[in-house]
């Protein structure tokens, strides 16, 4: 069987994560527990979740000419992601987020290097990589204009555009226009519009909200549906948002139905926190399949 085509547009980035008892106030300092360096970034994380569930996943974006740089490059190959469209930057520092883990949560801050020249003009050397893919996945770590010009190649061509509005900011019309689906989670919902009234009845079948614990909710025209999340013990819940998002991509690829499709991305998604790292627990279709059945959902259909 032939396997679907999916192309990221977005960062790649390098995580450097901190595990601490507590977050310190501002100008307090506080001994931490530990210390990684980890793969991320919103659209490589979303390439590996898509490349595990065995799509052919091509990512468009930028790295530095740097160790992180040629050391995130390894990692994606290493995970079968395409990286045709990935040229490094000379001169420039490959992004790079600061994650804290504490109190059962994470806070980022990132910093753009490399992600910020995927400029426009860069993304229309790929449109014939955009114009072959079943789906395009984005995200908001690379300039908006970018987003913008992918969300319109998109249109031109027919591809399912898939746009995960993270981290949050007002959305220019044409994007919210030519998006497919739009996947807030509850925060960022309110900041994607001016009015910041951005609401589910308003989108039908095309905003998808993610709640965190609380499940994923959508309008399918008649009906709000929700769909409830799982009692999972988290360790890091970095990249859950990602992964629900690479497995939305990969089951739209597939033709899923759109509930069955936030059924299997929301399973993914509670698998991804059990492990440390935003690509750590990121699950292969079989996990999912075991995952759905495990906890009496054997009634959705994996293919
Ligand atoms: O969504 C999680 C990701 O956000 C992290 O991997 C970090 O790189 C930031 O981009």
């Amino acid at each position: 069987m032939k396997k679907p085509v999916v192309s990221v547009v977005g960062s790649i980035n390098m995580d450097l994560v901190v595990s601490a008892y507590k977050r310190p106030a501002a100008g307090e300092t506080i001994l931490g527990k530990d210390f990684q360096i980890i793969p991320g970034g919103k659209g490589a994380n979303q390439a590996v979740a898509t490349s595990r569930l065995g799509a052919e996943v091509h990512m468009i974006g930028r790295v530095g000419e740097d160790t992180f740089g040629s050391n995130l490059l390894k990692f994606l190959e290493k995970e079968n992601v395409v990286l045709d469209g990935v040229e490094p930057l000379l001169d420039i520092s490959s992004g790079v987020a600061v994650v804290t883990l504490a109190d059962q949560d994470n806070d980022i801050i990132v910093v753009q290097g490399a992600n910020k020249y995927v400029t426009p003009d860069y993304i229309r050397k790929f449109e014939k990589q955009i114009s072959e893919s079943d789906v395009v996945l984005a995200q908001l770590e690379i300039p908006v204009e970018s987003v913008v010009e992918t969300a319109r190649l998109c249109h031109k061509h027919g591809t399912t555009f898939i746009l995960d509005p993270a981290p949050a900011q007002e959305l220019p019309s044409s994007l919210v226009e030519h998006a497919d689906y739009i996947t807030p989670n509850q925060s960022e919902l309110s900041q994607l519009l001016s009015d910041g009234k951005m609401s589910l009845e308003q989108y039908p079948q095309k905003l998808i909200v993610t709640e965190g614990k609380n499940g994923v909710l959508y309008f399918d025209g008649n009906d709000t549906i929700k769909i409830s999340s799982y009692p999972v013990k988290a360790v890091d819940t970095t990249g859950a948002g990602d992964t629900f998002n690479g497995a939305l991509g990969y089951a739209i690829s597939q033709k899923y139905d759109l509930q069955t499709a936030c059924e299997f991305a929301n399973a993914a998604a509670a698998l991804s926190v059990t492990k440390l790292g935003a690509q750590g627990g990121m699950p292969t279709i079989d996990e999912i399949r075991n995952f759905l059945y495990k906890n009496g959902k054997q009634d959705i259909v994996i293919a």
